[in-house]
């Protein structure tokens, strides 16, 4: 039998991640990048699902962040792919939709909710 939890895991204080600005943090072997787009606060994978490229330098628009090796461009909300990677890259292996974790702010303290599997 497997229990999955949810438990909610301290990031850090809401102001370390200014407005327009990104983190990375690795907890527990999940590596995310966190973006603080007009004061909400969105928890990706921080790998690209196409080469690994790393989603905390690449640009933001909006609510969508563009990979900084390929341009592929995942949405901050869904994470759905939006774009694939524009180069002769892309035609050899494809990105897919990258995963996205719940936030909480609490106390001016941020939070992510990160699975756990527990086996019974
Ligand atoms: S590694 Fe991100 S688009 Fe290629």
């Amino acid at each position: 039998m497997y229990l999955i939890l949810m438990p909610l895991e301290k990031l850090c204080a809401t102001k370390d991640i200014p407005v327009n600005g990104v983190k990375k943090f690795n907890i527990r072997n999940y590596d995310i990048a966190v973006f603080n787009v007009e004061d909400e606060f969105y928890a990706i994978d921080r790998k690209c699902t196409h080469m690994k490229g790393n989603l905390a330098k690449g640009k933001v628009e909006g609510t969508s962040v563009k990979c900084p090796l390929h341009g592929a461009e995942f949405n901050l909300k869904t994470g759905e792919l939006l774009i694939h990677p524009g180069t002769i890259a892309g035609w050899f292996k494809k990105a897919k939709n990258t995963t996205v974790y719940k936030t909480k702010v609490k106390n001016n303290e941020l939070y992510v909710d990160l699975p756990q599997v527990v086996v019974d």
